[in-house]
């Protein structure tokens, strides 16, 4: 039998391939250009699979996200809801995410967007004081596995730390705010960490309302997905309030259309949606433990329903 991997967009595709191998000796990997083999296909490593390919796919056992989302799955027509998706849950790539989040909320800490800015007009801004850790606490809006991991990152360097999450499901020791104290989480916080999954409870749950709640000189940093920001409303708060930070790296619309006023406004810092880059071999590993518990049981716990239940 065969696994189909299929992506496109990310860096490394040829060690991806390797890794695959080096795991998963007893399957053949085929692309998605073997079409004749598609009968073959049981299992799918995929990031961002055309639809078309998916409803070829008649005897899929198991689909295996190759990252943290699942989005990229969700949205196919031709998904069917009777097959695990298995999504990458790993604390390799969750060093990764804490330090892009911890590299701009220093960023945000310590004035270098206003540094940078000046030295792009060649003027000497003279000294500004820092914020200290104690002093700021940090709102993860999404307290799923990957914000849980920030969040742990983040106490242990003194920063005070509280959390958002949909419906409180798990016992935690960081304060959680839900659904229907969403106000306090938003005015409680200095910084907020959105690390929110696509989904149509999420679509534009950062709108102006939330932007008017958030502290004026704050900062917002979005590394979940990009539907969940209303972004017209957004550059309306950016051009209002100068010391009001976005640090984004995730859009509606991705890659970021050079028309996009985001770009050009002072008060914004843009990276091309690489905050929780996938660890490869980790990532491999993860996918090839949950592959041998459904050789094993025949069965697979798909992450969708967790997925409802975490933020
Ligand atoms: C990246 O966005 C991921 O889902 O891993």
């Amino acid at each position: 039998m065969s696994i189909l991997f299929h992506n496109v967009t990310f860096d490394k595709i040829n060690i991806y391939k390797k890794t695959i191998k080096k795991y998963f000796k007893d399957e053949k990997i085929i692309s998605i250009n073997d079409y004749k083999k598609f009968n073959d296909v049981e299992y799918a490593i995929i990031w961002d699979l055309p639809d078309i390919v998916l409803s070829k796919l008649k005897n899929l056992k198991v689909i295996f996200s190759m990252g943290a989302g699942v989005d990229h799955i969700l949205k196919l027509k031709n998904y069917d809801k009777k097959i695990p998706i298995i999504r990458i849950k790993d604390p390799e790539m969750g060093k990764r995410i804490a330090n892009y989040s911890l590299a701009q909320i220093l960023n945000y800490q310590l004035n270098f967007k206003i540094f940078q800015n000046s030295q792009n007009k060649k003027y000497w801004s003279g000294e500004r004081t820092p914020i200290d850790n104690e002093n700021l606490t940090i709102g993860i809006l999404g307290l799923g596995f990957l914000g849980t991991y920030i969040a742990k990152v983040l106490i242990k360097l003194k920063y005070n730390v509280i959390g958002y999450k949909k419906s409180i499901v798990r016992s935690s020791n960081i304060k959680t705010y839900s659904k229907k104290n969403l106000n306090k989480f938003i005015k409680n916080s200095d910084i907020i960490i959105s690390i929110l999954p696509a989904t149509p409870q999420t679509d534009n749950i950062i709108n102006t309302s939330f932007l008017k709640k958030m502290k004026k000189k704050s900062c917002l940093i979005n590394i979940g997905r990009g539907n969940a920001i209303d972004e017209n409303a957004l550059i309306k708060h950016l051009k209002r309030n100068k010391e009001f930070y976005a640090y984004l790296d995730v859009f509606k619309n991705e890659p970021l259309k050079s028309s996009s006023k985001l770009w050009t406004l002072p008060n914004v810092t843009i990276t091309p949606h690489v905050a929780g880059v996938t660890a490869i071999e980790s990532a491999i590993k993860y996918m090839f433990k949950k592959y041998k518990m459904y050789k094993k049981n025949n069965t697979l716990k798909s992450d969708i329903k967790s997925i409802k239940n975490f933020y």
